[in-house]
């Protein structure tokens, strides 16, 4: 069957895809598109300056798992991408951190693919579980010590949107607090639209430079001495894009999942209950994210290197097609939507899945876990400022990253030594 043949570079007035993801009510704006097109809905990426670039959202699970399964018909590289190859897209287009090219594994396909995502996973599977999550524990307890005697706090400000550059960069890639800092300002700049972008990226290089050098001078048991090692890494400028890859790809995505899980913990009777002697933990509640609202509610993208058919529907060489992580959750075909049934249900795409699957799922979820436990262990009694307030979100087509988590606990009388100052929230920069 074949549902329309328009083409999508045709189309107008299609609901701007940010619009869907800033929906207040995600279940019911999936089933509306699903009504009206299918597993495959035609959508608006961006406005743009010289016409609107379109894309098409995979709302079915199983029509996103043939996708991303099958590299051969649908490849990642954004060159394939027809509206970018032809120039429409502009130049300093919102579409760009995340859909423009750049010399990493996230937008490689095939071997060159194969090669870079080794290190990846070789160096992932070294790392002393043990080890990361004490000093994660010791991290998370030192930001909770900031506000603690406060009584007030923001969590996403003040917490979650720390614990990804400290976890990854300092964890992981053994890289310091100041270091560390300058990293995520210079990260910031780089990824963001604004003139400074060129010096983000200069920033970037120097620090990594700098930590670079001091590991070869003195090798540790941590990811940058590993991928500097690493025979697949050809030179420096591959190990920093190695790193900044990492580290860029787990910020956002991280700092979300925190804050979700933080927001089901409090908010949730459910889950809130268990906090007072209750029903479901917090493992429950890092799952429940991951299927219904994950962090990458939309992942951009694949692009079919032929013209093709998706749930009956014409896809045409180089469309966009995004993957609705989110919209899996909701698929009738596989979930009840009863959620007593779906405890412990992980056929979730939070992480998506085929050769890109997220290769951090296992630390990833250490320091969510983490993260969370901690919040609610160092600060006893902790509620949500306004059960009853919606929860105001980060515009996106990507994600939906809570603006603030106000919290209210009792205030304790403990140290209270800030490990770094309050700033603003991480922005998704692979
Ligand atoms: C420690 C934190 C994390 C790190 C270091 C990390 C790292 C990465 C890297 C390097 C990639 C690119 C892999 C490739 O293209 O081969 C990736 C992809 C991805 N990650 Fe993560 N990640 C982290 C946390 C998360 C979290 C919390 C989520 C969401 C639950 C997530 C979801 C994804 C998704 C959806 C992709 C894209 C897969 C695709 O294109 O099909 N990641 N991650």
């Amino acid at each position: 069957m074949t549902r329309s043949a328009g083409r999508l570079a045709d189309m107008t007035g299609l609901t701007p895809l940010a619009d869907i993801t800033a929906s207040r009510d995600l279940p019911a704006a999936y089933a509306r598109l699903r009504r009206q097109y299918g597993q495959v809905a035609p959508v608006l990426l961006e406005k743009g300056r010289q016409r609107e670039i379109n894309g098409w959202l995979l709302l079915g699970h199983r029509e996103i798992l043939d996708v991303v399964q099958d590299e051969r018909r649908f490849a990642r590289d954004p060159n394939h991408w027809r509206d970018y190859a032809q120039g429409l897209v502009d130049p300093d287009s919102g579409l760009g951190p995340m859909m423009f090219p750049r010399d990493n594994a996230y937008f490689a396909d095939g071997d060159t693919h194969r090669r870079l995502r080794a290190p990846l996973d070789e160096g992932l599977r070294e790392l002393d579980q043990h080890a990361m999550q004490r000093r994660i524990r010791a991290i998370c307890t030192e930001l909770t010590r900031g506000f603690v005697g406060r009584g007030h706090a923001d969590l996403i400000a003040e917490y979650a949107s720390y614990i990804p550059m400290l976890t990854v960069a300092g964890t992981m890639f053994g890289i310091d607090l100041d270091h560390g800092r300058r990293l995520r300002d210079g990260l910031l700049a780089l990824f963001g639209s604004g003139t400074d972008s060129q010096d983000g990226y200069r920033d970037v290089q120097q620090i990594l430079g700098e930590v670079l050098h001091a590991r070869k001078a003195a090798p540790a048991g941590d990811l940058t001495t590993a991928f500097l090692h690493h025979p697949n890494l050809r030179n420096d400028t591959e190990v920093m894009q190695e790193m900044l890859l990492m580290i860029s790809a787990g910020y956002e995505t991280t700092a979300i999942w925190i804050a979700r899980t933080l927001l089901l913990m409090l908010g949730d009777p459910r889950f809130s209950g268990n906090i007072r002697g209750g029903t479901l933990g917090v493992n429950e509640a890092l799952d429940e994210v991951l299927r219904l609202d994950p962090p990458m509610t939309h992942m951009p993208a694949r692009f079919p290197l032929a013209d093709c058919q998706i749930d009956g529907r014409r896809i045409e060489r180089g469309d966009a097609l995004i993957l609705g992580l989110a919209a899996a959750g909701f698929d009738p075909r596989i979930h009840t939507g009863d959620w007593w049934q779906e405890i412990d249900n992980r056929s979730h795409l939070g992480f998506s899945a085929g050769s890109h699957t997220c290769p951090a799922k296992i630390p990833a979820r250490l320091i969510t876990r983490v993260a969370v436990e901690t919040a609610l262990h160092e600060l006893p009694g902790v509620t949500l400022a306004d059960p009853q307030a919606p929860v105001p979100l980060i515009p996106s087509p990507w994600t939906r990253h809570p603006a603030h988590l106000h919290v209210v606990f009792p205030a304790a009388d403990r140290l209270r030594t800030a490990a770094v100052p309050p700033g603003p929230p991480a922005t998704a920069v692979p």
